[in-house]
């Protein structure tokens, strides 16, 4: 017998208290573990996977705390109208340019939908305009996300016990995640002041093959990394691009912040530079809006099908899909597509106002954290930051551990809230970090939080345990 909910063995239910032979009351106790929950994926009780819940957690508890916490974009902006407006603007483009009569364009909306996504024309277009990447539509997938991108990525890749995912270490927790839920072997590849360090990855690489594993791919966000907002200068691209080459390992750019340049503009993407040693991974989730959860992957590498036959790495890709989310939401979709042919697919000129408040707000945290420290206090406390060219996030090296505990001490004590670093970390490093993120707040509760964090450092730098 199977549980219809779970597929998972169903156990017989307890006996009913009704027929309970008579005696004493028994006293409630701890309940028994359920053992129908033994045995679950690891993942579910990976650091990785919990680290996010926890602090979820801790977050909610201390709604009133001004927040560093989030990578989340800037809402102000957000009418709920402008929801209606991007769709009518989509409706009208399929209806006015492409000519499809009423009945195509509600059934494109209201049913099930091609697995790839049907917004592939317009992003290819998007990406020529904004990036100089030129590939065909039919290697573009839409995605729910950038992260389901990465979960299909990964599983049509990862054929063989042995092959690893370099990951440029501290990372985005979404792709450790993704990788623990496909039992991936992965290796920490720990990045510089400048990025991922090119020598380091051939250095991995090697480690990896020496302990009888095949280095796959690595995983990499170049412009205003999450967490560290570092980039990476073009002559380092370059030198990656040749190590990924000899090494015969595919980039895995993610490039969700690109736009957000603080000092007027990135060198060009990786898969601009590199063509199809690299998979690039898209997100809509900063640049339009989280809530429609659309991202996409260009996927145009070949691929040999068993019977000889080529086809798109995107082809595969797209089987994938089949079986997660069947297609992303046709409304989600039509609601980018809105955002792209309004902006005339150009959407890096349609958020300048975002990148001006982006910049605005990173330089406000970065001039807050030098009036709150003057070098002289700096030194004394043993305290330093990055200063990132752009992006939400920037990483602050302090002389305590910042761990969980040390967050809510800083939540309830001193009203603000911040992201420890260890969980962006495979191997227990950044303990002594935090990540602090300026994207959703305004610069006056920017200097707020950087006066109450300044307390909270003061303090916790001479607690015991500093
Ligand atoms: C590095 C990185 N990749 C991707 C994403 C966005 O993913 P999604 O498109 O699933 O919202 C984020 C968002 O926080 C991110 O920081």
């Amino acid at each position: 017998m199977t549980d219809s909910r779970t597929g998972l063995p169903s156990v017989p239910s307890a006996p009913s208290v009704l027929s309970a032979p008579p005696g004493p009351p028994v006293p409630p106790g701890p309940p028994a573990p359920d053992p129908v929950l033994q045995g679950l994926h690891a993942s579910l009780t990976d650091p990785v996977l919990d680290a996010m819940n926890f602090l979820n957690e801790v977050v909610s508890r201390f709604p009133e705390a001004l927040s560093f916490a989030p990578g989340r974009p800037w809402e102000g902006d957000f009418e709920p109208e402008d929801l209606s407006r991007h769709l009518r603007a989509y409706t009208d483009y399929l209806e006015g340019e492409l000519g499809w009569s009423r009945a195509r364009v509600r059934t494109q909306l209201f049913q099930y939908g091609r697995t790839n996504g049907v917004i592939h024309e317009l992003i290819a277009r998007a990406l020529h305009n904004d990036e100089g990447i030129d590939v065909p539509a039919e290697a573009v997938v839409v995605t729910t996300g950038a992260q389901e991108a990465m979960l299909l990525v990964l599983r049509a890749l990862f054929a063989a016990p042995e092959d690893t995912l370099l990951i440029s270490t501290p990372a985005y927790v979404g792709i450790t995640g993704a990788a623990r839920l496909l039992d991936l072997r992965i290796h920490a590849v720990p990045e510089g002041p400048e990025g991922p360090e090119p020598d380091a990855v051939a250095a991995a690489a090697a480690a990896v093959r020496a302990a009888g594993g095949r280095p796959r791919a690595l995983y990499l966000v170049p412009d205003f990394a999450n967490p560290s907002g570092t980039s990476m200068p073009l002559d380092r691209r370059h030198r990656l691009l040749d190590v990924a080459e000899r090494e015969d390992v595919l980039l895995l750019e993610d490039n969700p912040y690109g736009f957000f340049s603080r000092t007027g503009g990135t060198p060009p993407t990786l898969k601009a530079l590199g063509g199809r040693r690299v998979v690039y991974l898209g997100s809509f989730s900063k640049t339009a809006l989280p809530a429609a959860r659309v991202g996409y992957v260009l996927a145009d590498q070949e691929v040999l099908a068993p019977d000889g036959s080529r086809g798109l790495l995107a082809d595969g890709l797209s089987k994938i899909k089949s079986m997660t989310t069947v297609n992303t939401s046709a409304i989600s979709q039509a609601v980018i597509g809105g955002i792209l042919v309004e902006s005339g697919c150009r959407l890096r000129e349609a958020n300048t106002a975002a990148t001006d408040h982006y910049a605005a707000n990173m330089n406000t945290l970065l001039d807050a954290l030098e009036r709150s420290f003057p070098a002289a206090e700096r030194d004394r406390l043993g305290l330093s930051w990055n200063r990132p060219d752009g992006g939400f996030f920037l990483v602050l090296n302090v002389p305590f551990i910042a761990d969980v505990k040390a967050l809510e001490r800083s939540a309830r004590d001193f009203g603000v809230l911040w992201t420890p670093m260890d969980s962006f970390f495979l191997d227990g490093c950044g303990n002594r970090q935090l990540r602090l993120s300026c994207s959703a707040l305004d610069p006056a509760r920017i200097q707020e939080g950087v006066r109450r964090l300044a307390a909270f450092i003061d303090a916790q730098s001479s607690a015991p345990d500093a």
